[in-house]
């Protein structure tokens, strides 16, 4: 018999991917999303028409945050037996946050204490949680940033709310009878990548002909290709197969900083065409650089990071100039 799997945040970019890794190792995917506006319902709705594709997607639409749209999901999911719960749900960006902290406590903590207190009372669950975190939290840091470094200084709520959420989970670990494994992802970009981040805005400012804005020369990121944080995230669940409490905690990313100004770079070669680039000043809210240390994801999850970044650009450009044309219609628009 199939085994199930609660993937929250499913329409969402990190999400579609990972229930995809999901469905290809036959598991029945239960997804839960509530298709947020924090940007394009369009590219949301996209993900999740494509999901409801396979018949082993099932969508639940709830908002994690409100109680009671939560009792009704445990309510929904009675009669399934759920052998992990993948928590990537979140209210994500750094800048918007500055902006915007509620929703961001409202989402990012409340959603995730709701979430592990109905768990914690359903007997048909097992106790067995992946949670999506961030290299935001490390800020401060020396690099590279292993997960034994002392989380001490916070530049943005999206960090604080996102480390207080691996709190709630050590919480249920130390109390309860809650397995964790905390997922630390490095800049994940890939197709159909989130349209507030640097990939999707550049490409289409290559494309409309616009000029791209970085902050600062030296600025570099650990990116990460979005379907080796997707197989990692399945990678997890290997984990949970022992028969001993676990609480870990995984940095997901390459190994392998890149500037942002040579990322751009290969953009225009991607692309075939270039655009203006403007360098401005480095942003107080977010490091100058990040690099993970993946030696034990490397370990435990038997992670190998794909290293052609011409082609996962060229794959994500493709699927961009896609949504752009089929879905969304704003390159027929400029053309
Ligand atoms: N993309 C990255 O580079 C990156 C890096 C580090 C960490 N993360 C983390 O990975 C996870 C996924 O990020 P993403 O880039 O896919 O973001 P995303 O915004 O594309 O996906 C999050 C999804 O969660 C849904 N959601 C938010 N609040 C909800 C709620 N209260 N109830 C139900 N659904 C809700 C949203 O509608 C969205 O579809 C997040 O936890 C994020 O903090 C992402």
């Amino acid at each position: 018999m199939k085994k199930n799997v609660l993937i929250t945040g499913s329409c969402g970019f990190i999400g579609y991917f990972v229930c995809l890794e999901f469905l290809k190792n036959n598991y029945r995917v239960f997804g839960v999303d509530n298709l947020n506006d924090y940007y394009s319902k369009l590219m949301k709705n996209h993900r999740l028409t494509l999901l409801s594709q396979n018949k082993g997607y099932t969508h639940l639409y709830f908002d994690l945050s409100v109680k009671k749209d939560v009792k009704f999901l445990f309510d929904r999911l009675k009669n399934e037996e759920i052998e992990y719960v993948v928590h990537l749900a979140a209210y994500p960006g750094v800048q918007y946050s500055l902006k915007n902290p509620q929703k961001y406590i409202k989402n990012n903590i409340v959603a995730t204490q709701n979430l592990f207190d109905f768990i914690n009372k359903h007997p048909y669950f097992k106790k067995n949680i992946i949670l999506a975190s961030t290299s935001s939290v490390y800020t401060g840091n020396p690099l590279p940033f292993n997960e034994d470094l002392c989380i001490k200084e916070f530049r943005s709520p999206y960090a604080y709310t996102k480390f207080a959420s691996e709190n709630i989970a050590r919480f249920f670990y130390s109390v309860y009878d809650f397995n964790v494994v905390v997922l630390r992802y490095f800049t994940v970009y890939g197709p159909l990548n989130r349209p507030d981040m640097a990939v999707y805005k550049f490409f289409e400012s290559i494309l409309k002909g616009k000029t791209i804005y970085v902050r600062g020369k030296d600025i570099e990121r650990d990116f990460t290709y979005v379907e080796d944080a997707a197989k990692a995230t399945f990678q997890a669940t290997k984990l949970f197969t022992l028969n001993q409490k676990v609480f870990e905690i995984i940095n997901i990313g390459s190994d392998n900083p890149i500037k942002v100004l040579d990322l751009i770079k290969v953009m225009f070669e991607v692309a075939k065409k270039e655009t203006k680039v403007v360098v401005g000043e480095y942003a107080s809210f977010e490091p100058v650089s990040t690099w993970a240390n993946i030696e034990k994801a490397r370990k435990l999850l038997n992670f190998s990071p794909s290293i052609d970044l011409y082609q996962n650009l060229l794959k994500t450009f493709r699927s961009l100039e896609h949504y752009w044309n089929e879905i969304e219609g704003s390159l027929l628009r400029i053309h």
